[in-house]
This record gives C-alpha cells, structure tokens and sequence, in this order.
C-alpha cells in the first residue's frame, strides 16, 4: 500500500503522514528527508549551494524511484512537489491513495510565519509580505493539489481526526 500525501507548506503532510503511517503500521517516509539523503544535503543547503532547478530534478527523482519501488509507506511530498514535471501523474497513477491536505491561507500563514527558517521559498519573505505570497502560489498550486485521488478539510481539526478521515477513504 503506498498512501500519497500532498498540500501546501505546513499544512500538516509529516505530521500526519507519521500518525497514519503508526496507525496502519507501515513505515512513514518524508520526501525532503530522502532528498536530502540523496544529495548528501539539508533542503536549505541544497537550495543555496545548488538551486531550485537541482533540487526539483532531485525530487522528481526520488519520488520516481519510491513510487516504483514494491515497499508500502506513506509518503509526505514536499509542497512543490505535485506542480513540477510528471510528479502528480506518477503520484496518481502509483498510489494506492492521494490524498490533499486542504487548510485556510490563514491557517497556513499563522504556522509558515512560525516555521520559515527551515523553508528556502518563504525564508526570505518579511511576515508582512506573506500573505500575498502565499495566497498567490497556493492559488497558482491548487489545480495540481485538486488532482489527488480525495482532499481532505485539515481547519480546526485534531492529527486524529484527520488520520481517521484518511483511514474512510482507504476503506
Ligand atoms: C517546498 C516545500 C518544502 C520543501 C522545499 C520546497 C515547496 O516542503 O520541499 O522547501 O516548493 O513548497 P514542505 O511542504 O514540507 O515545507
């Protein structure tokens, strides 16, 4: 079984992915994590010392290689990775499952305002910029995020709650 997860930045992809990966006791797998294995760097440092343009050859790559391989996990994509290349078609024609993890803009700004450090495309961006940023590029990102197989509402709801919706639509 290989469980999809894909959304915006922050809007919980690791979080719940490990919850449900717990719960249906296979493993859980973070594509930035294998990404930065890959390339022997952190996701910052790949960003500084090679480029975007590197890092989404890299990404299309190592989802590739996991959505091919025979291992059941879920998989928390990185919030870029449905837009580029094939990604979104390799996700949907591999998975046993794709779910969005669909959050307000407001929800994602009060946690990515939180967290930007560690995320080379906002890192950059003063707080009070954000929110035409964000709104823009989650506006422009939607359409390939709507392709997954089911969107799941994450607003005002517990890891739990989310993780028990996920496990509905699984069967
Ligand atoms: C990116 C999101 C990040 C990471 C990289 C690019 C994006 O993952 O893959 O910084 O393009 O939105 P998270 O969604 O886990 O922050």
């Amino acid at each position: 079984m290989k469980v999809v997860l894909v959304g915006y930045m922050a809007s919980g992809k690791s979080t719940i992915g490990k919850e449900l990966a717990n719960t249906l006791r296979i493993d859980f797998v973070d594509l930035d994590k294998a990404i930065a294995e890959e390339a022997g760097l952190s996701i910052t440092e790949l960003f500084k010392k090679k480029g975007e343009l590197f890092f989404r050859k890299t990404e299309a790559l190592v989802l590739e290689k996991l959505l091919h391989s025979n291992k059941s996990f879920v998989l928390a994509t990185g919030g870029g990775t449905p837009c580029y290349g094939n990604n979104m078609k390799i996700i949907t024609e591999n998975a046993s499952t794709s779910v969005y993890l669909k959050l307000s803009i407001p929800s994602l700004l009060d946690r990515i305002s939180k967290e930007k450090e560690t995320r080379p495309l906002v890192a950059g961006i003063a707080n009070d910029d954000l929110p035409e940023f964000v709104g823009k590029h989650l506006f422009e990102r939607s359409m390939h995020y709507q392709k997954a197989d089911s969107i799941v509402t994450c607003e005002a709801k517990t890891v739990n709650e989310v993780v028990e919706e996920i496990k509905e639509v699984l069967g």
